[in-house]
């Protein structure tokens, strides 16, 4: 069945990032008390041209419910016809249109932040996913603008066009990922619309993620780049414990590993190199441990090396 999210208490939800938030990493965020997933991004023109990579990208974890799946594109059409492939998809409750991509390769195509410069393109986009797609939810991701930030006039064109819920990350694409967050912001849009705002940027503590919800008013968080190496900051963020221990990292690490190579096969070995490197922060001989397996590309031998360097190795 369907589901619908509640927005009764704040929700915590795992932001798409691309090359990361795949289904093996999904499945371990979602065990430590995540709200929500979702997709990386995924072009409507791939699922239109029945993309095996993308079809594979769809997929979901058990565990993922409920589950929404990011979709780019800039042609109302295109975008039509993705949505009539994924209402033949069963388990994916929400669509989500990317409106915050700063990549040039996305955005050359008017895809993404692009949209952000044309509202009323936008506008028919979103309306077009929400009459066509036979989920319960439609949300939208944006940024504050392209250059300017004209983000009351962007959440208004999100909400008078049917999105039921918009997450924001508090920077313009001209901010790409380093301007300062302008939470601000995220509270004047709260403000301004009825539907259900998720604050995001720079999200990566309990404390953090308290301030955020306070400052903004907002119903949720969004994080993104703090889960990368650490995807128990879910129940940090939903107990205040700031405590890990280091046997259950081992433990979380494997899982994460056996699931690429479940969900990738073995080129899934080397897949994980970005994976090893992220987990490895703080812990002593990290570099070495990084280099070893840049070279690396046999299934047994990538997991008995992490597995040894887990469990003995110490957070310096
Ligand atoms: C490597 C990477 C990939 C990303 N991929 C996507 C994506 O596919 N869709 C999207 O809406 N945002 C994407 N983002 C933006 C994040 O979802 C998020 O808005 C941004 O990183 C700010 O949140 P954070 O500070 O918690 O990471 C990506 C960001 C990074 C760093």
């Amino acid at each position: 069945m369907l589901k619908k999210l509640s927005f009764d208490k704040p929700i915590f939800v795992l932001a798409p990032l691309a090359g990361f938030t795949d289904l093996p990493f999904r499945s371990v965020v979602k065990k430590f008390g995540a709200d929500l997933t979702v997709s990386e991004m995924l072009s409507s023109n791939a699922l239109v041209h029945g993309s095996k990579k993308t079809f594979h990208m769809l997929q979901k974890a058990p565990i993922e419910d409920p589950y929404s799946v990011q979709i780019a594109g800039a042609d109302a059409d295109i975008i039509k016809q993705a949505i009539e492939i994924l209402n033949e998809q069963k388990g994916i409750d929400i669509i989500d249109l990317n409106c915050g991509c700063p990549v040039p390769k996305v955005v050359s195509h008017g895809s993404g932040s692009s949209l952000l410069l044309d509202l009323k393109l936008m506008g028919n986009i979103i309306k077009t996913i929400k009459e066509t797609s036979n989920k319960s939810m439609m949300s939208v991701k944006i940024r504050l603008g392209f250059e300017k930030k004209i983000y009351l006039d962007i959440a208004k064109v999100v909400e008078d066009n049917g999105a039921d819920f918009l997450a924001v990350h508090g920077r313009t694409r001209a901010g790409k990922f380093k301007a300062e967050v302008d939470y601000d912001a995220i509270r004047e849009i709260k403000e301004a619309v009825s539907i259900p705002v998720i604050a995001n940027g720079d999200i990566d503590s309990y404390d953090k993620a308290k301030w955020v919800l306070e400052h903004t008013g907002a119903d949720g968080v969004m994080i993104g780049r703090g889960a990368v190496g650490a995807p128990w900051i879910f129940y940090q963020l939903k107990t205040g414990s700031n405590d890990i221990d280091n046997n259950i990292k081992h433990d979380i690490i494997m899982e994460h590993f056996d699931k690429m190579i479940e969900f990738y096969g073995s080129i899934g070995a080397s897949m994980f190199r970005k994976h090893t490197h992220t987990y490895s922060k703080g812990y002593s001989g990290a570099s070495s441990l990084r280099n070893e397996v840049n070279h690396i590309s046999d299934v047994d031998q990538y997991r008995s090396t992490i597995d040894d360097f887990f469990k003995n190795s110490k957070i310096v």
